[in-house]
């Protein structure tokens, strides 16, 4: 995608975009439905996240490791319950600033939680992916992406957000989808590419975390780019 990408020239591009018409986000749209009837892909099933997920997500929100990159502070158990819970609590898009997460739920995997008894037959949650909210107006959506250690190098987050995109373009037909990451972020940025992300800016000094300015990366794909690395040629929402 990326060198045919770069082979449009502007003039093309502008055509393209022309085309494509003006922003028609398909919103509001409620993710409620998606509890009872979740995504589902070769070997995952993605479910809007709940509060009783808080465990599982503890396993792995608590590393050091996985929080490196991520805008979270590190929380104690209380503290990553409380966040889980605020997480949950989206369902609805319809405003900037909206998110819905969907906890990455691999079966056959005993979940942290005990108070889930009962739930393990839908496994346990390896991770989330996120859609956000980032432009209603110029129909532009965020994705977000976190996975437990124990579960990467398989292709697991791949799967998940290629899932998300898949979904996000499909049904809730954003222009395009973008992710921000810190520059440093090799492995977030690996899986941009995979998805056919570009990687369109880097913003110098953006931001002020662990005591040091971070430089963030932004990535992005477009509608079209999207359906046409689908095979689906053109596609109007
Ligand atoms: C970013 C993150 C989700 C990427 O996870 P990941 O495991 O590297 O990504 P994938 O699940 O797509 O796995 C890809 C790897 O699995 C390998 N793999 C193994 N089996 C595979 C299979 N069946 N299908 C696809 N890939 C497979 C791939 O070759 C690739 O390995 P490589 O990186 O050595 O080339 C993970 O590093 C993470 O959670 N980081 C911490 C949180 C974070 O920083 N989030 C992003 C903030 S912007």
């Amino acid at each position: 995608m990326h060198d045919s990408a770069r082979a449009v020239t502007d003039a093309e591009r502008a055509a393209l975009a022309a085309a494509d018409g003006p922003p028609a986000l398909r919103f509001p749209y409620d993710a409620t439905a998606l509890v009872d009837e979740p995504l589902r892909t070769e070997r995952l099933v993605l479910r809007p996240l709940e509060a009783s997920h808080a465990a599982d997500v503890f396993e792995y929100q608590r590393l050091p490791e996985v929080i490196r990159y991520l805008p979270w502070p590190e929380r104690d158990r209380e503290q990553a319950y409380e966040h889980t819970a605020k997480r949950a609590a989206g369902r609805v898009l319809a405003a900037d600033g909206d998110y819905v997460v969907f906890a990455i739920m691999l079966a056959g995997e005993p979940s942290a939680g005990d108070e889930r008894a009962g739930v393990d037959s839908v496994g346990r949650v390896i991770g989330d992916v996120m859609v956000r909210v980032s432009n209603t107006q110029h129909a532009q959506l965020e994705i977000g992406w976190v996975l437990h250690p124990d579960f990467q190098g398989r292709g697991y987050a791949r799967e998940g957000a290629g899932a998300l995109v898949d979904f996000t373009f499909s049904t809730l037909s954003p222009h395009r989808i973008q992710a921000f990451l810190d520059v440093r972020n090799g492995a977030s940025a690996a899986l941009c590419e995979r998805l056919g992300m570009r990687r369109e800016a880097i913003i110098l000094e953006e931001e002020y975390n662990d005591g040091e300015w971070t430089d963030t990366a932004i990535y992005g794909i477009l509608r079209r780019e999207w359906a046409a690395a689908r095979g689906q040629g053109r596609v109007r929402p």
